[in-house]
């Protein structure tokens, strides 16, 4: 297959199954020019006459049309994709194909649809990202996390800033979006589907495109602005975190220092010299970290101990919060946050409840 002209990752062991078809099951994702602008209706009947394809090849896919550029996903049997692909690649229609990644995948994300397109008008993902508001499986954060850690990932980005497109809110990315990938990461690292180092690539680029959304955010007024320090606990590699926090905090006007202490006592220094109201000390937004949390608390301990403020507030944050794995009780702080779209009303609860 052509597709190999670039870079896979994680090709390895055939491992995943498609249920329907008993045979192991393919994804590839390529981009591609069109040669002309497509109409409606030309557009339309290129989705009919491929879906249909799809459909009796046990294919499944999205494409995505938008600015004369297509971006296609597909999934299925291997030789069926093998065959769809063959007639992509020599389709007139489109030129400078060129494959993103192939490799095989346990399930398939677009199982309902044979070929879904979007174009970024009135955008069917879009619908999904909402739907994830109310549903407990996000279809758009299972994407984002596939092209997050894909070969170019423009794709990952062109969705984030469709989804800041419509919600017009950072807090409604972060927590829609950014961390429920940050978890399906996780979740793929956890099942072998991706390798830490993939959930570490896909962390930074999501914090790369966040920052590049948040650059137009306007900060609020908030009648009782408090200076809160946040950092990753030392140690603690995924800073991804602690932007979120700094940059949620900041939009809801705080006085928001970040610091990236890498030692415990780099982290006293900065409390016992510098005056806080709250510290938010995070954890991993992808991993559990289960090993760290007796660690955490005892870092806890030590920063309440040094620190200028005698009565600081101490959040803690990461996805062993979210999941119910850890809790305030378990690190020794005031409070925890499940998100960083919240954290400004988690710790302005953790201070009601410490004074
Ligand atoms: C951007 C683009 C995406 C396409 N996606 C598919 C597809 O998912 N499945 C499919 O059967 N054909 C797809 N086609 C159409 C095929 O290139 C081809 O026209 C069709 O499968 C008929 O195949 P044949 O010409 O080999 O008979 C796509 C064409 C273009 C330009």
């Amino acid at each position: 297959m052509a597709a190999h002209r670039t870079a896979t990752h994680n090709v390895g062991a055939v491992h995943g199954h498609d249920p329907v078809t008993a045979s192991p099951l393919m994804t590839l994702t390529y981009r591609s020019r069109a040669t002309a602008p497509l109409s409606e209706s030309q557009l339309g009947e290129l989705q009919h006459r491929a879906a249909a394809r799809n459909r009796a090849e046990g294919v499944t896919g999205m494409m995505v049309y938008n600015d004369d550029r297509f971006f296609q996903w597909l999934e299925g049997p291997p030789a069926s994709i093998a065959r769809i692909w063959s007639s992509i690649s020599r389709d007139p229609r489109h030129v400078d194909i060129e494959a993103i990644s192939v490799h095989t995948a346990p399930s398939r994300l677009f199982a309902n649809w044979s070929l879904k397109l979007t174009t970024g008008h009135g955008d069917p993902w879009l619908d999904e990202i909402s739907a994830a508001r109310v549903s407990s499986t996000n279809v758009a954060a299972e994407q984002l996390a596939a092209l997050v850690i894909a070969t170019e990932p423009n794709e990952a980005r062109r969705l984030l800033n469709a989804a800041y497109a419509e919600f017009r809110s950072i807090s409604a990315v972060i927590e829609l979006l950014i961390e429920p990938t940050a978890r399906r990461l996780g979740d793929l690292w956890a099942d072998d589907d991706c390798g830490e180092y993939e959930v570490t690539l896909g962390l930074c680029r999501l914090q790369t495109f966040l920052r590049e959304i948040a650059s137009d955010g306007v900060q609020q007024h908030t009648e009782h602005p408090l200076v809160v320090l946040v950092a990753p606990l030392p140690g603690e590699i995924h800073m991804l975190g602690a932007t979120l926090d700094a940059e949620s905090l900041w939009l809801a006007g705080h006085d928001t220092r970040v610091r990236f202490p890498s030692t415990e006592q780099a982290l006293q220094q900065i409390v016992a010299t510098n005056w806080f109201d709250a510290i938010d000390l995070s954890l991993s937004p992808a991993f559990l970290r289960e090993h760290r949390i007796t660690r955490m608390s005892q870092i806890v301990d030590t920063v309440r101990r040094a620190s200028k403020n005698p009565a600081l507030v101490i959040v803690a944050g990461g996805r062993a919060f979210y999941d119910r794995t850890a809790s305030s009780a378990d690190v020794h702080s005031d409070g925890s946050s499940t998100s960083a779209a919240h954290l400004s009303d988690d710790i302005a609860r953790a201070r009601s409840e410490h004074h």
